[in-house]
């Protein structure tokens, strides 16, 4: 996966889709060993209402844990970015914890939420217009991990806010998470990035996070299946998978797959490919942080690391970092 943001002139904003697409990528994913694709194949419209409730779930900590903190330190962050600042939100999804920001901030100009799945996008911006009729709320159907064009920035505005929370910056891989931030200081020079960022912690907890009691993550898991079905035309039989969710503590990351109950083939524009008996396609890591790793990571990337905020049980952080001028 490749991560390009660029500034242009005062243009609207445009993504490219400079990548293979999903019938490129899932193609190329079934002719590897071991199989893996990228997790943003999960946030179809389907997938996207499936992530909504995962983040509503008992066992699903991140989504309670940052926005308890974001809450708790609405008005020290609302200080931080200043006043007619212009946000800019890397996966905006429901385009939720944005509001506990912009309630705090001193008269917000601009708000570009950038999602991948345009028709949720849509609603969820139209909504948050009807709330906040003063804000310039300029929604964008791009991949912000492809080559993106920002409009330059208001005159006379205030500062270039950057804001990726969910701790989706989990769901790089570490070279990506570089590259993605080196990207994102340049892009927000001036200006800070506020990144939410998950902890390592006890195995049990992490394992229950991504085994819920319902099967809301199994569903969100296999939906990439029935997705190809619906788009691609693959015959999968989502019940021969079975979803597979631990903690790889040596590379301190969640690991997702969909594992193969039995034998069997899947075709995909008239190749057949074929599955053994346990056989798995890896669809997504979540690594986990410490707090002196993740300010690390940002400072080679460029970022001054400033104020970190975490939950009382220190489940979560939420990190203010300094794109210099
Ligand atoms: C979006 N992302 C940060 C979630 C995570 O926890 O890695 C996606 C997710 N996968 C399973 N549950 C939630």
């Amino acid at each position: 996966m490749t991560v390009s943001l660029a500034v242009t002139g005062p243009a609207t904003l445009v993504g490219t889709g400079a990548d293979g697409g999903f019938a490129h990528d899932l193609k190329e994913a079934l002719a590897q060993r071991p199989r893996s694709i990228s997790p943003k194949y999960f946030y179809d419209v389907q997938g996207s209402r499936l992530f909504d409730r995962i983040c509503t779930l008992p066992e699903y900590y991140p989504t309670r844990a940052e926005t308890a903190i974001l809450s708790a330190h609405a008005q020290h962050i609302a200080a931080q970015i200043g006043p007619r600042a212009e946000m800019v939100e890397f996966g905006a999804g429901s385009l939720t914890k944005v509001r506990l920001l912009l309630d705090a901030m001193d008269r917000p100009a601009r708000y570009l939420p950038i999602d991948i799945s345009a028709e949720h996008l849509g609603t969820c911006a139209a909504a948050l217009r009807a709330d906040y009729p003063a804000l310039d709320v300029l929604p964008v159907t791009a991949d912000y991990t492809q080559r993106l064009l920002l409009p330059a920035s208001l005159p006379g505005g205030g500062r270039r806010v950057g804001f990726f929370p969910g701790s989706t910056i989990g769901n790089f891989t570490p070279r990506e998470a570089l590259h993605f931030l080196q990207v994102a200081c340049q892009v927000l020079r001036g200006g800070a990035l506020l990144l939410g960022a998950d902890l390592i912690k006890d195995p049990a907890v992490l394992h229950a996070a991504y085994n819920d009691a319902q099967g809301v993550t199994a569903a969100f898991n296999l939906n990439l299946l029935e997705r190809a079905n619906r788009e691609l035309g693959t015959d999968f039989v989502p019940q021969r998978f079975a979803h597979s969710a631990f903690y790889n503590a040596p590379l301190q990351r969640i690991e997702m797959h969909l594992v193969s109950r039995c034998q069997q083939y899947v075709t995909l524009s008239g190749e057949r490919h074929e599955f053994d008996e346990g056989e798995t396609l890896h669809t997504e890591n979540s690594y986990k942080f410490t707090i002196d790793g993740l300010r690390m990571l940002a400072e080679r990337a460029g970022f001054r690391p400033g104020s970190v905020w975490t939950d009382d049980a220190g489940l979560f952080s939420v990190h203010w970092l300094h794109a210099p001028a």
